[in-house]
């Protein structure tokens, strides 16, 4: 765990017993990690990999293989995963797929102290879009009602599943009045480290950000797109996002992961994405709440998760 904290993420490689999920449950278990429940799991949008290792597939749907996955943390505005272990079953058969992590502290330090300034006073929102356009189609009188009781039911429904604290704000984008947008409450994009008090850049605009998705590889349809905005919902100046990209990728460690490597990270230092693929990948994850601290009896609790990612069900790396 010293190691751990000094570096943020430890690689460990060559292993025989952590190429199936059994083993791999068996390591993380000898390091006294007590795994926590994918909200993904929770809300049936992702099965668990064999159901009694608490290991979830991650995303290598072939459908989202040329999907870059920007860096982003596992959280929530109130959750957020401690450890996580990401397990190589099988790297990807035609190449790509590279495991990418990069340090929160050292993205804070490389950042302009003139836009990290702006960012932290102006705060973040994260967005994501549900396009129900076929409210249009629908008899006018009728129309608000269901549009009324779509978004009552998102909230109360949708929201809890994933423990999130937003707003449901239909046509705030005035390409598409039936386009209702969750839209997170505005948080810090820099999060003091809970045992060490380093501050560390724990944000997911890289992954989120419109701007750089539409400047990279993303197969996400536009009803699952989504954005950050300032707290206040307007625009971040491009300026300032291009200079966040630019030193996010700087920081980037890029790893090829072999059958059977693990990646244990902290969540809170260090954030991760993955890189495209071609063929068939197999990568899974398990995340955890703590370590060396046994947990109460039947004291499971949901795990976090980015509930952006985690809505439009396209999620971890
Ligand atoms: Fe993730």
């Amino acid at each position: 765990m010293a190691q751990l904290q000094e570096h943020g993420a430890i690689w460990f490689r060559n292993f025989e017993s952590t190429k199936d999920a059994e083993g791999f449950r068996g390591f993380y278990e000898a390091l006294q990690l007590n795994p926590c429940l994918d909200p993904i799991h929770t809300s049936g949008l992702r099965a668990m990999e064999p159901r009694k290792h608490a290991v979830y597939e991650a995303v290598n749907k072939p459908s989202l293989a040329g999907h870059f996955v920007g860096l982003h943390n596992e959280s929530t505005f109130v959750k957020t995963a401690t450890y996580g272990a990401f397990v190589c079953f099988e790297p990807a058969s035609e190449g790509g797929g590279e495991f990418l992590v990069a340090d929160g502290a050292k993205i804070v330090n490389d950042l302009d102290k003139d836009v990290l300034e702006r960012i932290y006073n102006n705060k973040a929102s994260g967005q994501s879009n549900l396009d129900l356009n076929f409210l249009g189609a629908l008899p006018e009188g009728f129309r608000e009602s269901t549009a009324d009781f779509l978004q009552d039911l998102i909230l109360k429904v949708v929201a809890p599943k994933f423990d999130m604290d937003l707003e449901m704000i239909y046509g705030a984008d005035q390409s598409n009045p039936y386009r209702l947008q969750a839209i997170e409450h505005a948080q810090s994009p820099i999060n003091k480290h809970p045992v060490t008090g380093q501050p560390v850049w724990f944000c997911n605009l890289h992954n989120h950000s419109r701007y750089l998705r539409d400047r990279r590889p993303c197969t996400v349809p536009e009803v699952g797109m989504t954005d950050v905005y300032s707290g206040d919902l307007s625009t971040i100046p491009y300026d300032d996002v291009r200079h966040i990209n630019e030193v996010c990728e700087r920081n980037i460690v890029s790893m090829s992961m072999k059958q059977g490597d693990v990646v244990l990270l902290d969540n809170y230092r260090v954030l991760h994405g993955r890189n495209t693929f071609k063929g068939d990948r197999k990568h899974a994850v398990t995340w955890f709440e703590s370590c060396g601290e046994p947990l109460a009896r039947g004291e499971v609790k949901d795990t976090p998760d980015d509930f952006m990612n985690t809505l439009i069900n396209k999620t971890l790396v």
